[in-house]
């Protein structure tokens, strides 16, 4: 895949500033501020650069903000692809055909079997359109295999199901 894609994007100060001004003397205002400026960024991650920034401007030390961006799973310190695709490894979907779906995703999206064996935490595509997360359970185990993409729950889902749904999402 071509490596010139893999252009990052990073919050402009001014506006990670105009952020902490919105948000600071707020309670939980670190949260906040960490939640709008992952919003802002067009990859829906936390670069370094950022975090270095909002610790310094809010006084705090990095080991702090750092914490707490490893606490919550919703914080991404990498950037992630334009459409995510969440796969339940729990027990009922995994007896339901969980692991055959996520390797087919997984090759489907071009990703290898180490890489997804190997893998501790989520996969991003190159061309960053895709990234393949993994979940321990969604809480509808009636409804195995289930499947998220883009926050929309897919139940009962097949290969093929997935593979015109998939590639749909590349085509638009
Ligand atoms: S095991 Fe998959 S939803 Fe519970």
């Amino acid at each position: 895949m071509d490596n010139k894609k893999r252009i990052t994007h990073i919050v402009s100060t001014q506006k990670v500033d105009r952020i902490i001004a919105d948000h600071q003397h707020n309670p939980g205002s670190l949260l906040t501020i960490l939640e709008k400026v992952q919003e802002e960024n067009k990859q829906n991650y936390l670069p370094e650069q950022s975090l270095d920034y909002i610790a310094r401007e809010l006084q705090l030390s990095k080991a702090h903000v750092y914490s707490v961006i490893t606490f919550y799973s919703f914080f991404n310190l990498k950037p992630q692809g334009k459409h995510t695709i969440t796969v339940c490894r729990g027990t009922a979907c995994h007896t339901r055909g969980s692991k055959k779906i996520l390797l087919f995703i997984s090759s489907f999206l071009g990703f290898t079997k180490n890489q997804i064996e190997q893998a501790t935490g989520p996969l991003t595509t190159e061309d960053f359109m895709f990234t393949l997360r993994t979940v321990a359970c969604f809480g509808q185990c009636a409804l195995a295999p289930v499947i998220d993409i883009d926050n929309k729950i897919y139940s009962h889902i097949t290969v093929e199901q997935l593979k015109s749904t998939i590639e749909s999402m590349r085509r638009s």
